[in-house]
């Protein structure tokens, strides 16, 4: 198999060069082919994801992402160099590039508490429409503000100083992500599918999500199904975090449930994540680029390995993945100081971390 390796920005090259040890150490036959991606790209050639890196995803199989740095478009623009600015570029984030141009619909958050295990889930995010799907206005367009100005905020504020952005919900969309969740849930072998939703308040929207949740769930009886309200989803997240199997979710609902999910998992450090689609893929940590920790050394590498476990179960190889799996588990449950990163309460260095996991692979 034949592995692309973005490192990317901030801790994204700390935490790559840390954990890819772990790839020959557990004996997974992996080519590696590193390509650029990020800030850097963007600086120097006005595009985050250059041709070279396209060229480098079409010919491998998969991708390991480290983490990449966005900004709001006035910096992003006054960072360019001169002849680049007369005309400039537009930025768009490279993992919503990769996310689109690979049809990557599926964003998976394994939640797994490594400490006691007392829970272990997975929140399955919608990529591709929801809130992020692109279509957020200001002013509001002409033919959009017929509907937007019937509201009072918007009619007193005017067309120029409302802004109004569509939560895209469609049968493509949802029917996609709903039969991922289920085949997820039996390859993973879970019994529930819980849908995070908002029925009593997005009435038409949720109608379209309920309709297709049932029949899609009448294929697999076998599996309990629920759509529960986002908010209440979230509390028992945090309370009761061991009733949960699949939970699917549109894309900003699952931002938002992921990252709580990595909390309840002990941190961001902590937390690996993998893009599927129906035929590409690409995986990365839940984490950002940290930009002030870049280079510090106290970025945590565990996301990053536990990533490569992702990657290597995805890829057929169950063994290994469950080989690092119990390895990250075995340090981080040990947690003596010199082995794990300050936010696990170490004082660890992103190196000597990995190499406390390469050590329990060894053994
Ligand atoms: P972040 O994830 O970079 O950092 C959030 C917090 O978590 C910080 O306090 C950081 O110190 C801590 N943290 C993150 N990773 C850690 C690790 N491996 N070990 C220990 N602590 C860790 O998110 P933030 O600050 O919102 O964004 C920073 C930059 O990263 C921005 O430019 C943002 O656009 C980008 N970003 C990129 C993502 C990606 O590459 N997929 C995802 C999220 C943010
Ligand atoms: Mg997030």
């Amino acid at each position: 198999m034949q592995l692309a390796v973005l490192p990317g920005d901030g801790i994204g090259p700390d935490v790559i060069n840390a954990a890819l040890p772990v790839i020959e150490t557990v004996g997974l036959p992996w080519a590696l082919e590193y390509g650029d991606v990020g800030w850097e790209c963007w600086r120097s050639g006005g595009d985050p994801v250059p041709p070279q890196t396209w060229e480098l995803l079409g010919k491998t199989d998969t991708c390991l992402l480290g983490a990449i740095t966005s900004k709001p478009a006035r910096e992003a623009e006054q960072e360019l160099p001169t002849c680049l600015r007369v005309n400039p570029p537009i930025y768009r984030s490279p993992v919503i590039q990769l996310r689109q141009n690979l049809g990557l619909y599926a964003n998976v958050r394994p939640i797994r508490d490594l400490r006691n295990d007392q829970f272990n889930f997975v929140v399955i995010r919608e990529n591709t429409e929801g809130l992020y799907a692109g279509l957020d206005f200001r002013p509001v367009p002409a033919d959009l503000w017929e509907h937007v100005r019937v509201h009072p905020n918007a009619a007193d504020s005017g067309r120029e100083e409302t802004a109004a952005t569509i939560r895209l919900q469609t049968r493509t969309g949802i029917e996609r992500l709903v039969r991922f969740g289920f085949a997820y849930a039996h390859s993973h072998g879970f019994d529930r599918v819980t849908v995070a939703d908002k029925p009593n308040v997005l009435r038409a929207s949720s109608t379209l999500l309920r309709g297709i949740v049932e029949s899609i769930a009448e294929e697999h009886p076998e599996i309990e199904v629920e759509i529960l309200n986002v908010d209440a989803l979230a509390l028992w997240m945090v309370t009761r975090p061991e009733r949960f199997g699949v939970i699917l979710a549109e894309n900003m609902f699952g931002d938002i449930l992921s990252d709580l999910g990595a909390g309840i998992m002990g941190g961001l450090g902590l937390a690996p994540s993998a893009n599927l689609g129906s035929s590409g893929s690409y995986f990365e940590p839940v984490h950002g680029s940290a930009p002030k920790m870049a280079g510090t050394g106290r970025a945590n590498p565990l996301a990053t390995i536990l990533t490569i476990a992702e990657i290597a179960e995805h890829h057929d190889f169950p063994r290994e993945a469950t080989t690092i799996r119990s390895a990250v588990r075995t340090v981080v449950e040990r947690r003596h100081s010199s082995d794990v990163t300050y936010d696990l309460g170490g004082t660890a260095t992103t190196t000597a971390a990995a190499n406390a996991v390469l050590k329990e692979i060894e053994r």
